[in-house]
């Protein structure tokens, strides 16, 4: 494939058009980033593009569903064709459906699992080749407080859980083509991923928050940056949790 010159540094984001995604997509732009974002709402992404004014020539929205390897082959070739080979690869795309296990359907378990673990190992796979090509790369993995376990989430966690590993693993393959690999673990971050929980679901979690608050956007931004970043060449491997304390004490339960 032909190979053009764009001298900014590349980033995608799964997910990118709302919530933690979004913030994800801002930071990485406000950073001087030329982000696509993948994600199935194209006219969210639309609006996202508009919204940002002229450094809207530095945002890609591109209709994929991450779960579908066909979608992610020709979702990444478009951003390589036309800007370049990726530098950053975040996995943020995700989506629950929270059941105990006697009440979880067969269909409830897989699609977790696709959404949350299979997305990310199809849209690395994508990117790597590229990335080995060009002797660098930044791969930063959303995985979840909820690793540790959560009561009617096993098919959530479990995928949460995989993602820890698989994050690990990618770093263990591809340290010595310059590539890192990290996980950051949220706890409570307040984005419409939380609608399904009623005001006082919701009052239970912040009183298990040390630092008394729900998360936002931006508390995932920060650590997405730094894993991001050319410095951040010596962390391979990691999970970080941003959840203002709780994966300290509390069990979700
Ligand atoms: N919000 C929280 O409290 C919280 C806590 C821990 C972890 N997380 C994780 O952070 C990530 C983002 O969560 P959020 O709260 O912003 O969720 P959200 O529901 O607000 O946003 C998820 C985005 O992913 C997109 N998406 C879903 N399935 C997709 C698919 N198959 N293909 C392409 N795009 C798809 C959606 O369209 C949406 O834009 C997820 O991985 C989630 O599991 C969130």
């Amino acid at each position: 494939m032909e190979q053009k010159t764009f001298d900014k540094r590349v980033a995608i984001v799964t997910g990118g058009a709302q919530g933690i995604g979004l913030g994800l997509t801002r930071a990485l732009l406000g950073a001087g980033y030329a982000v696509a974002m993948f994600d199935l709402k194209q006219d969210v992404m639309n609006a996202v593009i508009d919204e940002a004014g002229p450094d809207g020539e530095r945002l890609m929205g591109i209709k994929v569903d991450v779960t579908n390897s066909g979608q992610v082959r020709d979702a990444v070739a478009r951003v390589t064709h036309n800007w370049k080979t990726p530098d950053v690869l975040v996995n943020n795309a995700g989506a629950t459906r929270d059941k105990r296990i006697t009440k979880m359907s067969e269909e409830d378990w897989d699609f977790v699992i696709d959404v949350n673990l299979k997305s990310q190992f199809l849209c690395a796979r994508e990117v790597i080749p590229g990335m080995i090509d060009q002797g660098h790369g930044r791969i930063v993995n959303i995985s979840s407080r909820a690793w540790l376990g959560g009561f009617g989430q096993c098919n959530y966690s479990a995928a949460k859980g995989g993602v820890v590993s698989f994050t690990r693993t990618l770093a263990i393959e591809l340290a010595k083509h310059g590539i890192t690999s990290n996980a950051i673990a949220p706890g409570a971050i307040d984005t419409p991923i939380l609608a399904p929980l009623s005001e006082e679901q919701l009052d239970r979690i912040r009183g298990t928050i040390p630092v008394g608050r729900l998360g936002r956007p931006d508390d995932i931004a920060h650590a997405m940056l730094m894993f991001a970043s050319p410095q951040a060449s010596y962390i391979t491997g990691q999970t970080i949790y941003v959840c203002g304390g709780r994966s300290l004490s509390s069990p979700s339960v």
